[in-house]
């Protein structure tokens, strides 16, 4: 189907636009009414998920509400571990939580992958052919999954953690058992991602939020290369983002990888980063989330200041998910602030 709007796409594929496409990461979710307003019906927010026709619906309220330039699936990463066996709760208010943990050899030989993984998700990929039918091409549809470091640290701790020390002391004491696990995470997503693109997803966003957690070494050694095999995988299907949290100090290594769009968090300098990555990629972000809870004039110089760092091949959004008690016209702010924008010819 031909898209109506086609910026994200073409910004991510290197294509001069008129003006940056603008997007926000978590921008589904308790922000917006329409979402709390779904939500409350239902026991909890895995129902929301699991849901094909109510995952879509909440997937293009901020299409509606905000006028973003993308559409990115209501799921969670969290449904990988899932999918290969480790059951995940999310406690309201405290986030996710496992009951069990990887711990041995014989948890890691126990979890499915590949396509006995992915073949667990059917409801992901009706989600996705639900969303693309109802935005009848107003905007690309964007998939995603977790990285495979940032999915073992919940496999590992069981939750979300200050220190990583569960999730670290595995790297450094049984490094071999930990590779089994990044490997066997990596193809249950590669597998995974896949699907979603032949269930309508335009772009595939990759999602390392632990990545600032780990060494250059450690990132080198136990992040990167699973991120490469799962970009190689999808390059030739469509464009690919890897956002890489707290991970400024891998980016130079990152301009290696076969993908398109690099996320950038807010405690990278936009010209440094343009620096490390080099020409030849699209980067993504960075406001400070935390941002848009200052005055819309304050918003709008912010906007400003930010647009003018990145300059072209560049993709708008925040340096990390939204926070569910942003005020909504100050989100609606930041993305007229966006839309506004024209670059010089
Ligand atoms: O961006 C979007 O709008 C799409 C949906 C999306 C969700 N989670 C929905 C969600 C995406 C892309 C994610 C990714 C995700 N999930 C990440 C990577 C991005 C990041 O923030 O670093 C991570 C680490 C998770 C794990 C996760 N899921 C946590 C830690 C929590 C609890 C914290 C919280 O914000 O409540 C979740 C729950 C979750 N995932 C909610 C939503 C809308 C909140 C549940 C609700 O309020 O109904």
């Amino acid at each position: 189907m031909n898209l109506q709007n086609d910026l994200l796409l073409r910004a991510a594929k290197g294509e001069t636009t008129e003006r940056p496409p603008v997007w926000l990461m978590r921008q589904a979710g308790r922000i917006l009414p329409q979402y709390r307003a779904i939500r409350e019906r239902l026991s909890d927010f895995k129902e929301l998920v699991k849901t094909p026709e109510l995952a879509a619906e909440v997937t293009i309220q901020p299409v509606d509400e905000l006028g973003v330039d993308a559409a990115i699936i209501f799921s969670d990463i969290l449904v990988i571990p899932e999918a290969m066996g480790l059951d995940y709760l999310m406690e309201e208010k405290r986030g996710p939580l496992f009951p069990r943990t990887i711990q041995s050899d014989a948890d890691v030989d126990a979890l499915r992958t590949g396509e006995d993984a992915a073949a667990h998700l059917q409801y992901v990929y009706d989600a996705l052919a639900h969303t693309k039918r109802a935005l009848n091409g107003r905007v690309p549809l964007i998939g995603f999954c977790g990285a495979p470091w940032t999915i073992l640290s919940y496999m590992v701790e069981g939750s979300g953690s200050k220190t990583f020390s569960k999730s670290k002391k595995l790297l450094y004491t049984r490094p071999e058992l930990a590779h089994r696990l990044l490997d066997k995470i990596t193809e249950a997503s590669i597998a995974y991602l896949k699907h979603q693109v032949s269930s309508g997803a335009d772009l595939v966003q990759l999602f390392d939020s632990w990545a600032g957690i780990l060494s250059p070494e450690q990132y080198r050694t136990f992040a990167l290369p699973y991120i490469s095999k799962i970009c190689t995988a999808l390059a030739p299907l469509v464009p690919v983002t890897v956002f890489a949290k707290g991970a400024w100090f891998a980016l130079p290594e990152m301009s290696d990888l076969n993908c398109r769009v690099i996320g950038i968090d807010w405690n990278t300098e936009p010209g440094q980063a343009r620096q490390w990555i080099g020409p030849d990629k699209t980067l993504q972000g960075n406001l400070d989330p935390c941002a848009l809870y200052a005055a819309p004039a304050t918003i709008e110089t912010a906007v400003r200041t930010m647009l003018d760092a990145f300059g072209p091949r560049y993709i708008a959004n925040l340096g990390h998910g939204l926070y569910p008690d942003t005020p909504l016209d100050n989100v609606k702010c930041f993305v007229s602030a966006v839309k506004s924008h024209r670059y010089k010819a």
